[in-house]
């Protein structure tokens, strides 16, 4: 409460600055506060501020002096409208920083370096679009990691190390040509892994939590995926393989597996036990119900015995 008496009592001051310009600039104490987005709702009325004084005002409640390290340069239109009528912000954080990073920023990973640069949301790492040419260090606690349309290279054995928490990478639209053997095998919560868009020839050893493997648009070709990779994978529900010049469709596939998607690939034929088992005809896996194997250079038509077990045929030439 003290805290929060203290926010409206710097609110006050603030507004009394904003209506009387000669003021001198004021020196808000940086002692942290809990100011959360609902508690600026019941103390502002947004609908009678200027947009621009609205969004200064979120700023100072948000923020606080310590955790702006680096001073980020205000654009310089915002300063000369600050210099005419109001007074200087005290914190160093740039109007083009996501709204909720400011406004959130006391409950997320605080003054985690790569939060600065990212966005942070409790356990969500958002690095999309950021010129990155690596991964960039991560909170320990980070459960969900987007770094989409970036310039990473390489993943390297170090990179998720000990994230013991991490349940989805995602890095659509990167450079990656290499990943080291180790990068991904010891997240013991991975479900998902999506890679698409990338130049990968070799796929590492992975985690057998995964439930999604998205690994479309890559260059896998003959040899990018090891024997029996996805085995062991028992909740694994989603394998997109697409356009990866593929010539065979990794065996075998996990019993939970719902949708295979592989076309666009160089699968030149297929066998009678592919999807089912032709030692017992009792035999029905259900769950596989999206196949897809349009784009390849293969004539379904010539094992009509090996859908036998299916609930529904493979999409892709029957003639
Ligand atoms: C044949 O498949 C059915 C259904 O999956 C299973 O219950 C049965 O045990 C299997 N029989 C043999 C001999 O493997
Ligand atoms: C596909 O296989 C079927 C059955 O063997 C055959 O009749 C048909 O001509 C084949 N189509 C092509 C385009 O090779």
């Amino acid at each position: 409460m003290k805290a929060l008496a203290r926010l409206v009592l710097g609110l006050v001051i603030f507004d009394a600055a904003v209506t009387a310009p000669t003021l001198e600039p004021i020196n808000y104490d940086s002692e942290t506060y809990d100011a959360t987005l609902e508690d600026l709702d019941d103390l502002y009325n947004y609908e009678n501020i200027p947009i621009g004084q609205a969004e200064e005002r979120t700023s100072i409640a948000g923020s606080r002096e310590q955790r702006a390290p680096h001073p980020a340069p205000q654009p310089e239109e915002a300063e000369e409208e600050e210099e005419e009528s109001t007074p200087r912000l005290i914190d160093g954080f740039s109007p083009q920083e996501p709204e909720f990073t400011r406004v959130l920023g006391p409950h997320a990973s605080e003054d985690f370096p790569t939060c600065l640069l990212c966005t942070c949301i409790s356990t969500t790492v958002y690095c999309d679009d950021h010129e990155l040419d690596a991964i960039p260090p991560l909170p320990k606690n980070t459960a969900y990691f987007y770094s989409r349309f970036n310039r990473i290279k390489k993943i390297n054995r170090n990179d998720f190390a000990s994230l013991n928490d991490l349940r989805k990478i995602d890095l659509t639209s990167n450079l990656i040509s290499e990943i080291d053997e180790d990068a991904f095998r010891k997240l013991p919560e991975l479900r998902e892994l999506i890679l698409r868009d990338n130049k990968i020839r070799q796929l590492p050893d992975l985690p057998t939590t995964l439930t999604f493997i998205d690994i479309s648009s890559n260059r896998l070709g003959r040899k990018g995926i090891k024997q029996e990779a996805f085995k062991d994978m028992y909740d694994l529900h989603h394998l997109y393989l697409t356009d990866n010049n593929l010539d065979h469709i990794p065996l075998p596939l996990p019993e939970n597996l719902r949708a295979l998607h592989l076309q666009n690939n160089n699968i030149l034929e297929m066998h009678e036990d592919t999807f089912c088992d032709v030692k017992n005809l009792t035999y029905i896996r259900k769950a596989l119900e999206d196949i897809r194997l349009d784009g390849n250079p293969i004539n379904l038509s010539k094992t009509p015995q090996a859908y036998m077990c299916l609930p529904r045929l493979p999409i892709g030439s029957l003639v």
